[in-house]
């Protein structure tokens, strides 16, 4: 069993309770979701998920809902054959096909509207291209895309022939993408010349070049161009993309009948230890559940215009902006570039543009809006009916900015919580069937089963109030299928700790989120945060070893570990506690030089806040680093119990050295 955190030490709940807000009863009135029997009805395990699968068109109807008997191997809508691009795509096509799937803005205003007869064509030109060049079923294909319609259509087409797809979020860099291309025995690569950030084209390619020098595994590229001709950077090595479309044009591919059980696509995330892990996603389940969620959470009609402002390089994009919502039959919105280009007002002004009824946003982003002002989503007519924020704890005074300045004091507003691993939302409320409690996620979805459990893994009692570590205690069709190609890790991860793991009984497995939360007496849950080493920076996942191993690539350090600050606008940044080697000056020249290696590494968003140089880390007696400590003084917090240190007094040194006496 790995070493768990003090739950009631780490984590306070310094909390008060909040007001509650009634959603408006014209919001009520059209709902979706407005029969609380659905929680009756869903959390009829397991056949309640029965009617989540009969949202989408199965080419075989399952034999069994669900099969625990392989714990924690868990199966979902058993012998059920599907296809999740034509899910997506042509089954609307009877209906809507002149209606628009994919609205995309480009950065300096270039439009987008791709009917879902569009994306027929272009997802199954692109399955025919990826087809020409050798993927077959079951081949993982890396997707190394930004926000511009290449990526969608680049899922949708690994989608129809069969082939997990990976995307690996454009901002990470070459080494985060030759790990990751290497660790999901990847032989294809799909990218992009480049794209725009703050109005700059930025060079994609080379992201790409870098990581086959890299990489154990010597992948064939595809290369997409941003605008008609490929840009001179771009290796003749790789297969131009837009010319091969060409040579399939008007090209038809059938979608080839999946297993509910084959996997749709792996998504690498930070955990524990310095590998990310790529969380093995299967098609029945998966899109089952996000299709139920984005119907009854988001409340997502076809004939909506839908906009969750995320990038589709991570699970809210994946679940959000293209399966859940495409599966619905709505229209989805993405832009390019940052909410701040060309100016603070471009969220809003494409808001009004479009008449945007849902939008779906992270805290971090409302954090910074509140820090602009009200007065650019004043300037512009924008109405929604629904608003979300997903990602990270939303604090109550962020809430009600984003109520009231965004919302108009008249939309309701779902603070979603979920992981990468979950696939979809597990807790938060069904808009019209719970009040709104800012800074609460609200009640578990219809089906789950949330529980909080001391570090003993003793079960706390219902709503009482206390923090301790959530876990789930029933299955349910959308959580990951295992990490790839490690399912000990699978195991050690996210069951050995609170599951009798000797059992063959499904009942005695419980997921184990890393999450500490508080059940309040409402029963409305509280997520407090992570209680492993994982930050949140921005809504970004990210390891602190990840961080660490990079640091540790500068010859200069000796020792180094990384801390978690809170920050007013990205929930928490990295703080870096840097021992160098005898003889190296701590300069910032050396500084610079672990910035450096952590972009290298990991990515620009990662950046360290501040390098911090001192004599020693703070250790136990056995020599592990006690992050937890660093954590503190980072926050400038009571350092609590140091007895257990091989040298108590080194954090008071640290802290005197950070902060004074
Ligand atoms: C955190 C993002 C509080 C949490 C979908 C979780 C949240 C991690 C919320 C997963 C929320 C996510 N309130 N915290 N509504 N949603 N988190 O895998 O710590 O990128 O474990 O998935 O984000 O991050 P991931």
């Amino acid at each position: 069993m790995s070493e768990q955190p003090d739950a009631d030490a780490t984590i306070e709940a310094r909390l008060h309770e909040q007001d509650y807000f009634r959603p408006p009863a014209k919001f009520v009135g059209q709902a979706n979701a407005s029969d609380p029997d659905i929680y009756d009805e869903v959390g009829e395990f397991p056949d309640g998920f029965e009617q989540y699968a009969e949202l989408l068109d199965w080419d075989e109807r399952w034999d069994e809902v669900f099969d625990g008997s392989n714990p924690p191997f868990f199966e979902w809508f058993v012998g059920g054959k599907l296809n999740a691009s034509y899910n997506c795509v042509d089954r609307h096509l009877d209906e809507r096909k002149n209606q628009t799937a994919l609205l995309w803005e480009g950065s300096d205003g270039e439009q987008e509207n791709i009917t879902y007869q569009d994306l027929h064509r272009r997802v199954n030109e692109m399955a025919a291209a990826l087809r020409s060049q050798g993927v077959e079923e079951d081949d993982v294909v890396t997707v190394h895309l930004p926000m511009v319609p290449a990526l969608p259509i680049t899922m949708l087409a690994c989608a129809r022939i069969g082939a997990p797809h990976s995307v690996v979020f454009a901002g990470f860099s070459a080494s985060a993408l030759a790990e990751r291309v290497d660790s999901a025995d990847s032989d294809y690569v799909v990218t992009i010349d480049g794209y725009y950030r703050r109005g700059e084209f930025l060079d994609h390619i080379e992201k790409t070049d870098e990581a086959l020098e890299e990489m154990d595994r010597d992948p064939q590229v595809l290369a997409w161009s941003r605008h008609e001709e490929p840009s001179d950077e771009v290796s003749d090595d790789y297969t131009d993309v837009e010319s091969l479309l060409d040579e399939h044009e008007r090209e038809r591919v059938e979608p080839v009948s999946r297993d509910a059980e084959d996997p749709l696509f792996l998504m690498y995330t930070s955990g524990t230890t310095g590998k990310p892990k790529g969380c093995q996603h299967r098609t029945g389940g998966y899109l089952a559940y996000v299709a139920a969620t984005s119907k009854n959470v988001l409340d997502i009609k076809p004939g909506d215009t839908y906009w969750c402002a995320a990038d589709i390089g991570w699970i809210t994009g994946h679940s959000y902006i293209v399966y859940g919502p495409l599966a619905l039959g709505t229209t989805s919105v993405m832009y390019e570039d940052t909410p701040d280009h060309p100016h603070k007002g471009r969220i809003w002004e494409i808001a009004e543009r479009y008449d945007v009824d849902i939008f779906h946003t992270s805290p971090t982003a409302v954090r910074m809006f509140m820090k602009w002002g009200p007065e650019y989503p004043e300037e512009y007519d924008f109405d929604f009916r629904h608003m979300t924020t997903v990602g990270e704890p939303i604090q109550p005074e962020a809430w009600l900015w984003y109520y009231k300045h965004i919302g108009d004091e008249d939309a309701v507003i779902v603070d979603t919580w979920w992981q990468t691993e979950t696939g979809g939302h597990l807790i938060t409320n069904l808009p019209a069937l719970e009040d709104m409690k800012p800074g609460s996620a609200g009640k578990a979805c219809p089906g789950i089963e949330p529980a909080l459990v001391d570090d003993g893994g003793e079960k706390l009692e219902p709503a009482s109030g206390k923090a301790g570590n959530l876990i789930i205690e029933r299955p349910w069709p959308s959580m990951l299928q295992t990490v790839y190609g490690n399912d000990e890790r699978f195991i050690s991860t996210y069951w050995e700790d609170f599951s009798d793991t000797d059992s063959d009984d499904w009942t005695d497995w419980n997921y184990k989120a890393g999450d500490g939360a508080v059940q309040a007496q409402d029963g409305y849950w509280r997520i407090l945060g992570r209680l492993d080493d994982v930050m949140n920076v921005a809504g970004h996942r990210l390891g602190t070893m990840e961080l660490e191993s990079a640091v540790a690539e500068v010859e200069k350090v000796a020792e180094a570990a990384v801390a978690a600050r809170e920050d007013a606008e990205k929930g928490e940044v990295p703080d870096v506690y840097v021992v160098v080697r005898e003889g190296v000056e701590e300069t910032d020249a050396v500084k610079e030089e672990i910035v450096a290696a952590v972009e290298d590494e990991i990515g620009k968003f990662a950046r360290p806040a501040n390098v911090i140089f001192v004599d020693d880390l703070p250790k136990t007696r056995s020599g592990k680093i006690m992050r937890r400590l660093l954590e503190n003084i980072s926050n400038e917090q009571e350092l609590g119990d140091t007895t257990t240190l091989r040298d108590p007094s080194v954090p008071e040194q640290i802290r005197d050295q950070m902060h004074g006496d």
